[in-house]
């Protein structure tokens, strides 16, 4: 009695034309969010944030819908680029907290159900590093772990030995005294690069990678992949100029040389492959779910696209993709959104998944980007989208940057500039502490100041307050979260098209399941749209699902396809009935 009952219904199923996608992972329908640890929360007063204040907040994050969080560096450090100068790989930095406040994170990030994610900062480590020290010191073991050249002589004077320039200005090269030589960093020169040329040096990274997963980390975030090599030298251990870019006339400048040389070299994505191994073993050690690799690349996107691995070999489950924080401007048009999203999606390898990341911690925040009258929609966009959503911490509730005089600035890719260029260089304005409530510094801190200053918006962009509004940001995310569960949403087809030069158009599918119809009315305009001419199979009339406070609608209100009013700035989500 009950297979034939069963055998009913997947006859009913199939002849619905619908087929239960096989069980996704559970990254591939993830969202994401990062956490700037020095400025998320401070749970001991000092005005820098700490891993006892992450723990204290994890239960937000489950009350906002989150997955999966990313850290940045929280190892020992002296700090010079703010953890991205790692001087001891598996140990906690006192700012942080200790090994046993990491442990107690993961135990209460298990009970809540949040899995945590760690940067690893492959490229370079700090000049205070044990095997930095030991390796300017000539010693057998580690005289090799970092690039070194003595120079080149040019009329009795020494000079460093090619062009580079550092991504923080002026030479890739600095002297040191004790080893009589250059070494090369690629960014700060307190981040000397380590030489991936030394297989030993490969071997202690990837012994870094086993420690956190044993630990309990559910993946990594990898740092600055791109840099990871630079071309092999020649036979006399010499490394080629680089050539200039024109365009550009202030030497110091990172962007003064073409960078043929010292990024995306071949052997980058290599590397990447001998990671994804590691985890893969450390699957097969540590059982439980699959542990995943997010890599930061701002690279060609043919580029990126071969992080993801081939058919025979494995890479990262989600090389970032920065598309919508790297090219979209105010003044992009519907076109310009549909096809960098698209573009994606086309070049994406075969059954890999998509993902999307909207802010981080070295980019303007989305509300200065883009608008502050765009936040909901970016997030509208964010969510919809196909794959996995990256949030950067702050974002829901549409935090914006804050400005920072060039006396208080404190980010070494700034304060290597000079007071005319650092505002175009700073990311301390999208680092400030996170705006928890009204009360005296956001709630961020018990103490009496903070490391960045607090923006002086947090009166009315907090949690605390967001909370209670309807139409808040905050409000509109966790709505989000939950359109997002709905079986289209996490295994549907995707259609984008730009509906006209204001309007963005995306059509979620699923077999005979709900179809979503999300539109973005990108401009100041007052536009109309009618749906059948883009999008086929669509029920006549249409639902709201999710509206902003730009909309005079409300949700559970009926469109009809042939005609949709969008006032400006509006972003709807629409549903046809199942
Ligand atoms: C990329 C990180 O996101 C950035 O903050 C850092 O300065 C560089 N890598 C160097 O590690």
């Amino acid at each position: 009695m009950f297979s034939a009952l069963k055998l009913i219904v997947v006859l009913g199923l199939i002849s619905f034309g619908f087929t239960e996608a096989a069980e996704k992972k559970w990254w591939e329908t993830a969202s994401f969010y990062q956490i700037y640890p020095r400025s998320f929360k401070d749970s001991n007063g000092d005005g820098i944030g700490d891993l006892n204040g992450v723990t204290e907040q994890l239960s937000y994050l489950k009350e906002i819908g989150i997955t999966a969080t990313w850290l940045s560096p929280i190892f020992t450090s002296p700090m010079a680029d703010f953890g991205y100068d790692i001087a001891n790989f598996t140990e906690i930095d006192p700012i942080f907290g200790t090994m046993e406040d990491f442990d107690a994170l993961i135990t209460r990030a298990k009970a809540v159900g949040v899995k945590i994610i760690l940067d690893f900062v492959p490229n370079h480590s700090s000049d205070e590093c044990e095997w930095f020290i030991k390796s300017a010191e000539n010693d057998p073991e580690y005289k090799d772990f970092y690039v070194w050249h003595p120079g080149k002589i040019i009329n009795g004077t020494r000079h460093p030995p090619t062009n580079w320039i550092s991504v923080f200005r002026g030479s890739m090269w600095t002297w040191n005294d004790k080893r009589q030589a250059y070494y090369l960093h690629q960014f700060h020169a307190k981040q000397p690069d380590l030489n991936y040329r030394n297989p030993k040096v490969r071997e202690v990274m990837k012994d870094v990678l086993r420690f956190w997963l044993r630990k309990g980390a559910a993946g990594f975030r990898v740092d600055a992949i791109p840099h990871a090599y630079e071309i092999e030298a020649d036979a006399d251990g010499n490394w080629p100029d680089e050539p200039r870019n024109e365009l550009v006339t202030d030497p110091e400048d990172y962007t003064y040389l073409d960078h043929i040389y010292t990024v995306n070299q071949p052997e980058t994505v290599e590397l990447i492959y001998d990671f994804r191994k590691v985890l893969d073993e450390l699957n097969e050690e540590l059982g439980g779910d699959e542990r995943i690799l997010m890599t930061e690349a701002y690279a060609p996107l043919d580029v990126i696209m071969q992080y993801y691995g081939n058919a025979t070999v494995e890479g990262a489950q989600m090389p970032f993709n920065f598309e919508l924080i790297s090219y979209l401007e105010k003044d992009s048009d519907a076109n310009h959104y549909a096809e960098l999203i698209n573009g994606w999606l086309n070049l994406m390898p075969a059954g890999r998944t998509a993902n999307w990341v909207l802010g981080n911690h070295d980019r303007n925040r989305v509300g200065t980007r883009m608008g502050e009258d765009r936040i909901d929609m970016m997030n509208i966009l964010l969510f919809t989208l196909p794959g996995c959503s990256v949030t950067y911490n702050g974002e829901e509730i549409g935090m914006t940057d804050v400005w920072i005089s060039w006396e208080h600035t404190v980010d070494p890719q700034a304060c290597q500039s000079n007071p005319n260029e650092f505002e175009r260089l700073t990311r301390d304005p999208v680092r400030t502490p996170f705006q928890w409530n009204d009360g005296q510094l956001a709630g961020f801190t018990t103490g009496n100041s903070t490391w960045l200053p607090v923006s002086d918006n947090y009166k009315l962009v907090n949690v605390k307050r967001e909370r209670g509004i309807t139409m808040s940001h905050l409000n509109i995310f966790k709505q989000l979260q939950t359109l997002r569960s709905e079986t289209t949403m996490r295994n549907g087809d995707v259609e984008v098209k730009a509906l006209s030069e204001n309007v963005l158009g995306i059509k979620r599918s699923y077999g005979g399941q709900k179809t979503f119809v999300i539109l973005l009315n990108i401009m100041n305009h007052v536009e109309s749209v009618n749906l059948n001419a883009a999008f086929s199979s669509l029920t006549n009339e249409l639902t709201y699902e999710l509206v902003t406070d730009k909309s005079p609608r409300r949700k559970g209100d009926k469109a009809y396809t042939d005609s949709i009013l969008l006032m400006p700035k509006e972003a709807v989500v629409l549903s046809t009935t199942a």
